[in-house]
């Protein structure tokens, strides 16, 4: 909630912050209220989240999803669990794709389009000049410096993660031609089973997020492997689940995680939690902006994304014997790794069959300007140390296409933006309101940045897109 009222920028975000929630109050129950304070920490058990026990009504809810033909997927999903994690592990850091910047731009050839698909992320090189990208981490350090007193971030008393949103750098990489390029060729990866599905994936959308610059020697931001987007929210949200249905059905062979429709109206952040992503969010992603490697903080990702997504959905159904076999868990109320406004985490007792000290694996190494992007179910993770002589920075840049709801949040992020307040699903407060050089709509330089910022209406080649434009104007 807004509780207090700071200039022209804030009420005018307070006006369609109202405006927006009545518009919602007919269709809907969604909450873009502005979040609590707070920084990264509070959405990961591994940066000091406390686990919790769940109610009574999570066991119906197993009891309600259960169809004995799980059983049989079970199985066959462990047994393959057990041969890809060896393949995984024996292949490393080479499990991860890597395609040029300049391939891209020429065209995915089929086999590369194909490994990006099942890896369920893709590294892409020298898509920004190194140059540039330093520039920016320059610019941001000094940016951190001009406003000191001010600044927030996790760890508080030594921030590797900032809490900053609306620096001139950000808009800048969030507005490159590279990396727009980049995420409409990963956005065109993914396709509708409805026709009705109100989606335009040719349109990236900025979706603001932070930024890390991890000295060497850090150990506190370690993120143990976890999925974004939700947790319990996978199983609870009536329409989230529909994305889930083959899994459920038995069939989860049939799963197809780049089929938007399920998606769109899918209820992520059922409890309101700081830093929860409520957007439809195909691709979380980041820019580097240092020479990492292996051991040096940087990301790790298990690479095999149906089998990942389909031991995740069914996990909660099963447990260990004290013998060791496995059997059915209907009673419990307990799913692992989740939580109620949180992400959904994984380790190796709560998800054993992953192996996942030897299949989390360490990205190869990043030049400053490369872009990573991995899929909204990917289990991944960061390297619990910085081990290496220079600092391990990203620049956090999802790729988002168009939705209808993905509008919504886009034109409240802009007003946050313009105020200087952080954007809708992180947490609140001040922010940058009252820093000295934050990033302004000067710094953009391009019409489709302009429309990726929810600055410019879009060309209208739908009723679709008409209807998106009436709402990013509206305010
Ligand atoms: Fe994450």
């Amino acid at each position: 909630m807004l509780n207090i009222a700071r200039g022209r920028g804030s009420l005018c975000y307070l006006r369609t912050g109202r405006l927006l929630q009545q518009r919602f109050a007919t269709m809907e129950s969604i909450n873009m209220a502005q979040k609590k304070e707070g920084d990264i920490s509070s959405v990961f058990s591994s940066l000091g989240r406390t686990e919790e026990v769940f109610p009574e009504r999570f066991a119906q809810l197993k009891k309600d999803l259960w169809n004995d033909k799980l059983a049989q997927s079970w199985t066959e999903i462990v047994t393959e669990l057990e041969v890809k994690a060896e393949e995984i592990a024996s292949q490393g850091s080479e499990s991860i794709p890597r395609v040029s910047y300049k391939d891209l731009r020429k065209g995915l050839t089929k086999e590369q389009v194909t490994r990006i698909k099942e890896a369920g992320i893709v590294i892409v090189t020298g898509a920004v000049p190194k140059e540039e990208a330093l520039s920016w981490k320059k610019s941001i350090q000094e940016y951190a410096q001009a406003n000191k007193p001010l600044v927030r971030g996790f760890p508080a008393n030594n921030v590797q993660v900032f809490e900053f949103y609306n620096t001139v750098a950000q808009t800048e990489a969030r507005t490159h031609p590279a990396v727009l390029d980049t995420q409409r060729c990963l956005l065109s990866l993914w396709h509708s089973s409805s026709p009705s599905a109100e989606v335009n994936l040719d349109i990236p959308i900025s979706y603001f997020d932070r930024l890390r610059i991890r000295q060497p020697g850090d150990k506190m931001f370690t993120l143990g492997p976890h999925v974004d987007a939700g947790s319990i929210e996978r199983w609870e949200d009536t329409t989230y689940r529909l994305t889930f249905r083959k899994i459920l059905q038995g069939k989860w062979r049939k799963h197809d995680p780049y089929d938007v429709w399920p998606r769109l109206n899918a209820k992520q952040d059922l409890y309101h939690a700081p830093s929860q992503c409520s957007i439809f969010r195909p691709w979380q992603g980041w820019l580097s902006l240092s020479s990492t490697g292996p051991t040096q903080g940087t990301l790790q990702f298990f690479p095999a994304l149906k089998l990942s997504t389909a031991y995740m959905i069914l996990r909660p159904f099963f447990k260990p014997t004290p013998g060791g076999v496995w059997e059915v868990n209907l009673d419990q109320t307990n799913f692992p790794g989740s939580g109620l406004g949180t992400a959904q985490e994984f380790n190796t007792k709560t998800h054993p069959h992953m192996k996942l000290d030897k299949t989390v694996v360490s990205l190869p190494k990043v030049e400053p300007g490369d872009l990573v992007y991995w899929h909204c179910d990917g289990v991944h993770a960061v390297e619990a140390e910085n081990t290496g002589a220079g600092d391990s920075s990203v620049m956090y840049i999802p790729a988002a296409p168009l939705t209808t709801y993905n509008a919504h949040y886009l034109r409240n992020q802009r007003n946050n933006f313009i105020s200087g307040i952080p954007p809708p699903d992180f947490p609140g407060g001040e922010g940058e309101s009252k820093f000295v050089g934050r990033g302004t709509v000067n710094d953009i330089k391009t019409k489709l940045g302009r429309q990726a910022y929810g600055l410019e209406p879009f060309a209208v080649t739908s009723p679709f897109m008409e209807k998106a434009n009436t709402i990013l104007m509206a305010a």
